[in-house]
C-alpha cells in the first residue's frame, strides 16, 4: 500500500487532538472516517468544525464550497467497522496504554493487512502500543501539537520495528498536509517534550528558593529571552493535570534521572484542582477582577533568570543530539516550530559561547550537588574543540 492523496483516512478520538487530526487532513483533500467512542464528543466535534469553518470563510481563508467540501469528507463513523477501507488510521484517544493497544488489536482484524496504523501519544512508547500486534512493522508514532490544524510540527516516530517503508511513506504524507515533520526515535517524550522540561522545571526551582516570584520570571523570560510566554504562564495555559503529568511520565520513564525531577509545587497544584486557565487559577488568578503582582524589573537578576533555564534547554537539545533522539535540523525545527522557540537552542548556544553555558552548568552542579545540572557529554566534547 503506498499512502498518497487519495488515501483515506482513519481517526479514532474525536476530543482535542482526533478532531484537529481530521480537519488537517480532510483539509487536505482526504476522505476521512471520524469515531468516538462518546457520540457527545463526535457531536461536540463536528459542531466545532462548523464554527470554524464559519470563521475561516469569514476571514477569506478558504471560500464557502471549500468549507463545504471540507466537512463533507468527514464522515461520522458509528463504529469501527466504518474503517475496513481506510489506508493510515491515527489513533487521538485517552493517554492510557491498555486502551490503546486494545483499540489497536481491535483495528486488526477489521482493516487491511497493509494499512498502517498510527498513535498520537505524548508519552507512551510506540514499541509498548505496536509491540504485541501481528504486524508491529507497521505501528507508528506521529505527535501533532494543540491545536493541529495550526501548529505547524508533527514528529513522526517510528519504533524498533517500524518499517523503513512505513516510515518514509508516513513522513511524506504528513509532510503533503503543509506540517513540518521531523524524526524522532521512540524515547520518553521524543524531541518536543523532552527538550522542553527545564523551562518549566527550573522556573518553578527558582520560584521554590525565593530566588524570584512568578511574573518576575516570566518577565525575564518574555523581555530578556524572547519567548513567547513565560514558563508559568504557558503552565497555566497547558493545564497543570497535563504538564505535571508529561514531566512525572518523562522523568520514570528515564529511570529518575534527576535532570526531569517534577516538582512538589506543581504537583500541588494539580491535586488542588488549580489547573490553570480552565479552571480559573494556577500559578495566575484568573477571576474577574483578580488583582496580578506586578514584576520587578531587574535586568541583572532577569538575566540570571534567563540563562539559568537557557543553559539548561541548551544542554537538553545538545544531549538529545548527543544520544541520537534526533538530528541537529530536526531538534532546532522541533524547538521553534512546536513551542514556538525565538531560536533554535543548538544555534542559541553557539551564539552565547558553548563554553560560557559549560561554565554555568559545572557552577550550578557544584552549588547544588545535583546531578539535573550535568552538562552533556557532547557539550563538554564541543568546548574541548573549540566548536
Ligand atoms: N491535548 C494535547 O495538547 C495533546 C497534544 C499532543 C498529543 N496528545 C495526545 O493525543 C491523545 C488525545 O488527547 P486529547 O487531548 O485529544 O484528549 P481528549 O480527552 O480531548 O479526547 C480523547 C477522546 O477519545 C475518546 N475515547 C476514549 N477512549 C476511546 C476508545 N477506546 N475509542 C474511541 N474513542 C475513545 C474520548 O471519548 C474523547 O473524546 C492522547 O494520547 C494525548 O496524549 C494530546
Amino acid at each position: 500500500m503506498k499512502l498518497n492523496a487519495q488515501s483515506r483516512i482513519g481517526v479514532i478520538g474525536a476530543g482535542a487532538m482526533g478532531s484537529g487530526i481530521a480537519q488537517v487532513a480532510a483539509t487536505a483533500g482526504h476522505e476521512v472516517c471520524l469515531f468516538d467512542l462518546s457520540q457527545e464528543s463526535l457531536g461536540k466535534s463536528k459542531a466545532a468544525l462548523v464554527k470554524v469553518m464559519t470563521r475561516l470563510t469569514e476571514k477569506g481563508r478558504v471560500t464557502d464550497d471549500e468549507a463545504v467540501a471540507i466537512q463533507s469528507r468527514i464522515q461520522y463513523a458509528e463504529n469501527l467497522s466504518h474503517f475496513d477501507n481506510c489506508d493510515f488510521v491515527i489513533e487521538a484517544v485517552v493517554e492510557n496504554l491498555k486502551v490503546k493497544k486494545e483499540l489497536f488489536f481491535s483495528l486488526e482484524k477489521i482493516i487491511a493487512n497493509d494499512a498502517v496504523f498510527a498513535s498520537n501519544t505524548s508519552s507512551l512508547s510506540i514499541a509498548s502500543i505496536g509491540g504485541e500486534l501481528s504486524n508491529p512493522e507497521r505501528v507508528i508514532g506521529v505527535h501533532f501539537f494543540n491545536p493541529a490544524p495550526l501548529m505547524p510540527l508533527v514528529e513522526v516516530v517510528p519504533s524498533l520495528v517500524t518499517s523503513n517503508e512505513v516510515t518514509s511513506q508516513v513522513f511524506d504524507l504528513i509532510k503533503s498536509w503543509g506540517k513540518k515533520v521531523v524524526l524522532a526515535k521512540d524515547t520518553p517524550g521524543f524531541i518536543v517534550n523532552r527538550v522542553a522540561r527545564p523551562f518549566y522545571s527550573e522556573a518553578i526551582k527558582m520560584l521554590e528558593e525565593g530566588f524570584a516570584d512568578i511574573p518576575t520570571i516570566d518577565w525575564a523570560m518574555r523581555e530578556l529571552g524572547g519567548f513567547r510566554m513565560g514558563p508559568f504562564q504557558l503552565m497555566d495555559l497547558i493545564g497543570h493535570d497535563v504538564n505535571y503529568v508529561v514531566t512525572e511520565t518523562v522523568w520514570t520513564e528515564m529511570y529518575f534521572d534527576p535532570r526531569y525531577k517534577p516538582s512538589i509545587t506543581q504537583k500541588r497544584l494539580k491535586e488542588a484542582n488549580w489547573f490553570g486557565r480552565k479552571s480559573g487559577k494556577g500559578f495566575y488568578d484568573y477571576s474577574e477582577g483578580a488583582s496580578q503582582k506586578e514584576a520587578s524589573t531587574d535586568k541583572v537578576k532577569g538575566k540570571v533568570i534567563l540563562e539559568r533555564i537557557l543553559f539548561m534547554l541548551i544542554n537538553e537539545a545538545i544531549d538529545a543530539k548527543f544520544l541520537g533522539v534526533a538530528s541537529v535540523e530536526d531538534i532546532e525545527t522541533a524547538m521553534t516550530k512546536g513551542v514556538n522557540y525565538p531560536k533554535g537552542l543548538i544555534a542559541w548556544g553557539k551564539e552565547l559561547g558553548y563554553d560560557k553555558v559549560l561554565i554555568g552548568l559545572n557552577y550550578w552542579f557544584e552549588r547544588y550537588g545535583d546531578d539535573r545540572y550535568r552538562p552533556s557529554v557532547l557539550l563538554k566534547d564541543w568546548v574541548q574543540d573549540n566548536k
